[in-house]
């Protein structure tokens, strides 16, 4: 298809919120209707981007749409994108892909029959650094990977829990509506990360999970998790909701990579300089136990708004992309089943205690 893409957007809360500006300020793409069933948030998101508001799903199938973005709660995904598919639309649909592994596959079949567009929102590959990062590993800067690890924890349960004891429950209480608790939410960002900079799969999880400060959540507020990739890599994975922060490191035999609270990067590699989108190392050696090693080098990288439509990693903007051009979107709905397989491996794990394959 050429020319302009009509939107519909479905679920304009708080995420929504933050990426509608990409599809007011392109100006090849229209927006036809902002749906919610809370009405408030279908009018403030008309304002920014356009169209009529609604609380009526079915205008998101009607023959002026092009393509749907599906940023409701997880257990709404299988209907909505599964109905937006069989009306022969495009789809943006959010991260998890589904509560269940059922529900993700049943997602994944329609994506499979259809023609159209149909993809992922995975919101790191906006990031420039994130691809940097697959960039030093794939040209050897790191070496061989050895360690991977990702720690990345917000209070937000502990806000969601005191509004449930207060009587006000939202989804993200529910094990039935989100599939779990801060572990699917958070972690299929970085077991997505992680098989996608080193090429490997996970092959068998360990996990632990604890409620420890958010009485008014069934799902878990902290979960450890360690991952066997099928290279032989170990990757070391903690998200947390009753906690703040945000870490990423690469460890491999020749260089390490990390990045705290999505501002301060430390490189340090034997292997010389590297010039990247956003990072840059100018090489120099440190004497070290065991040999040389690649002097420190930190510096501060920021990640772009989500609404930063002159970033050409915008996820929004390269699936509007890709819409326009009759490509495949840029990260598959079958990868987001295979995180969520991985969660779900993880959650097995943490019940049974033992480790469990990932088939
Ligand atoms: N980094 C990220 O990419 C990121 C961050 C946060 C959330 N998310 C994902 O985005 C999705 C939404 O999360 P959120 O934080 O925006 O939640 P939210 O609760 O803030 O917003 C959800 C919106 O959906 C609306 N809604 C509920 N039922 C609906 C229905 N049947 N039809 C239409 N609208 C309906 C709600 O009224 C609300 O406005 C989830 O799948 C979540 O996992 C992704």
């Amino acid at each position: 298809m050429s020319g302009s893409v009509s939107v519909s957007f479905v679920g304009c809360g708080g995420m929504a919120a933050h990426y509608l500006g990409v599809y007011r300020d392109l100006d090849w793409v229209r927006v036809v209707s902002c749906i919610d069933t809370d009405l408030e948030s279908a009018r403030k998101a008309a304002e920014v981007a356009g169209g009529i508001a609604t609380q009526d799903f079915a205008a998101a199938l009607g023959g002026d749409v092009d393509a749907v973005i599906v940023s409701t709660p997880n257990w709404l995904h299988r209907p909505q994108a599964v109905a937006a598919i069989q009306a022969g639309k495009h789809l943006l649909l959010q991260k998890p892909v589904a509560t269940t592994l059922a529900d993700a596959e049943a997602i994944a079949a329609a994506a499979e029959r259809s023609t159209r567009t149909v993809g992922l929102y995975m919101s790191y590959f906006d990031q420039p650094l994130v691809h940097d990062l697959r960039d030093m590993v794939s040209v050897g800067w790191l070496g061989d990977l050895v360690h991977c690890y990702a720690g990345l924890m917000h209070k937000g349960g502990m806000m969601w829990s005191e509004e449930a004891l207060k009587g006000h429950p939202t989804w993200r209480g529910s094990i039935e509506e989100t599939g779990g608790g801060c572990f699917i939410q958070l972690a299929v960002h970085y077991i997505h990360i992680f098989e996608w900079i080193s090429g490997a799969k996970v092959a068998r999880v360990t996990g632990f999970t604890r409620n420890l400060h958010c009485p008014g959540l069934e799902g878990e507020d902290l979960a450890v998790a360690v991952l066997e990739m099928d290279s032989g890599a170990m990757v070391t994975l903690d998200t947390a909701w009753c906690a703040n922060g945000e870490e990423l490191s690469v460890h491999g035999t020749l260089g390490r990579f990390n990045y705290r609270n999505n501002q301060r990067l430390a490189l340090a590699s034997s292997a010389g300089p590297f010039e990247g989108r956003v990072a840059r190392y100018t090489g120099g050696l440190t004497p070290a136990f065991g040999g040389p090693q690649g002097e420190e080098q930190q510096m501060e990288v920021r990640p772009p708004a989500f609404s930063d439509v002159a970033n050409p990693l915008n996820q929004h903007r390269a699936f509007l992309e890709a819409v326009r051009e009759g490509r495949p979107a840029p990260v598959s709905i079958a990868s987001g089943v295979h995180d969520l397989r991985v969660v779900r491996a993880v959650y097995e794990s943490a019940r049974s205690g033992r480790a469990v394959e990932v088939c």
